[in-house]
């Protein structure tokens, strides 16, 4: 037997290669994808082949999730529950991806991964599984095994002299990739305690430690893809990357929320998006004088729509495909340059400018204009009203409660 193991090199994933040797005995072949985790690399090699991986994959699929999830989630306007920029869960199938790609080419019989059997990401990781490659075997030790929490892991890793790099007090449930880093647990749990920024956060600052002057930074997009910033044109990945330092130094996109969970609880995290929160702003600044009213209302609807697919794991879906079909549609005048002041935490627009624009000065102005007729209106609201009168005038008519 041979087992593909999705290995993050945190406490979790460590533990379950001893695991999986113990319980299985079968060769193991450990896969991180890197989708821009950084330092969390470093090293995991070597790890992996000490705790008894038999060979070890890095996936280099940073681009992939950039231009295949994150920036159709960034187009389509998707925002979970109007506030979580859903940095793990477009990571998820994409990962998904590459085990399923990795374990075809090794011949192996089974995926496993170090979610818990309460959270969202086992259904994300299985869900893409699944549509990839249905006929294989998913191991999922954290809903079989005698360890019951995060605490007993470290036990379990002490006592079979597996390195950690995690200490009890920092053992936050942790989820860090190019677009976002998410803490959950431990003193978050309980909505009572507010968050000690001052530890926790590693991509931004506080609003107090931002500096005093603001910054301005300026975003150019090309039919809704972020290809430039302050005028210097960038792939995706530098570009996410040069906007999460700019973001993270002035405190931007810092989220503390209780969000509902696929499984059925809430779930408290804190979640830094640095560059993702300036480019979700900064789009829909754009798509405010690009897009139409009725497409605009439209597309609203079928945001909140496309993130509750992407949170709940149905990335490999036909609609999925069919809405990024439709906001691929909307996108084609999306193109243009937004200019942000950021300041201690808030993102202010300061101009935003497209050859496609659909804001129109001359009918807009309250100065003297020579295009609108302001007769016209009276027969419109004639017509637009008559309901109104016809109504109004059966209530005259009859008693009415
Ligand atoms: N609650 C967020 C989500 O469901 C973040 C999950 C983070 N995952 C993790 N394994 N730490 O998308
Ligand atoms: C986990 O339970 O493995 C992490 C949190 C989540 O998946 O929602």
């Amino acid at each position: 037997k041979k087992i593909v193991l999705a290995y993050s090199g945190g406490l979790d994933t460590s533990v379950i290669i001893h695991w999986l040797k113990e319980n299985y005995g079968s060769e193991i072949i450990a896969v991180t994808a890197n989708v821009g985790q950084e330092d969390e690399l470093i090293g995991l090699e070597e790890k992996a082949l000490k705790t008894g991986a038999s060979k070890f994959y890095l996936a280099e699929i940073e681009e992939a999730f950039v231009y295949d999830s994150i920036f159709p989630a960034l187009k389509a306007g998707a925002v979970y529950e109007n506030k979580y920029l859903l940095g793990t869960a477009t990571a998820r199938p994409i990962i998904a991806k590459a085990l399923v790609d990795i374990a075809k080419q090794e011949g192996a019989d089974a995926i496993c991964h170090g979610c818990t059997g309460k959270g969202n990401d086992q259904v994300r990781f299985e869900m893409g599984i699944k549509a990839l490659a249905p006929e294989m075997d998913i191991i999922a030790p954290w809903r079989t095994w005698d360890i019951t929490s995060r605490e007993e892991a470290i036990d379990y890793a002490y006592e079979h002299n597996i390195p950690l790099k995690i200490s009890r007090e920092t053992n936050y449930s942790k989820d860090k990739n190019l677009w976002h880093l998410s803490h959950e647990g431990l003193d978050l749990e309980n909505p009572l305690n507010e968050p000690k920024y001052d530890q926790i956060l590693e991509m931004s600052v506080t609003p107090e430690q931002a500096p005093d002057e603001p910054t301005y930074v300026s975003i150019t997009f090309d039919e809704g893809i972020p290809v430039a910033v302050d005028g210097k044109e960038l792939d995706g990945v530098s570009l996410i990357k040069k906007l999460n330092t700019i973001g993270g130094a002035n405190a931007i996109g810092i989220l503390d929320m209780i969000e509902n969970r696929l499984v059925g609880m809430k779930s408290r995290g804190v979640y830094e998006t640095p560059g993702g929160t300036l480019l979700y702003f900064a789009h829909e600044q754009l798509e405010m004088i690009t897009l139409d009213k009725e497409t605009t209302q439209y597309k609203q609807d079928l945001a909140q729509k496309y993130a509750n697919l992407l949170y709940n794991g149905q990335y490999f879906t036909p609609l999925k495909q069919a809405l990024d079909a439709f906001v691929d549609e909307t996108q084609k005048t999306v193109s243009g340059t937004v200019k942000l002041k950021l300041y201690k935490g808030n993102m202010i627009a300061a101009s935003v400018d497209s050859p496609f624009s659909l804001y129109s000065e001359a009918f807009a102005t309250f100065d003297e204009d020579n295009v609108y007729d302001q007769n016209d209106a009276a027969g419109f609201i004639n017509l637009y009203g008559l309901s109104s009168v016809i109504q109004a005038e059966m209530k005259q008519k009859v008693q009415f409660a």
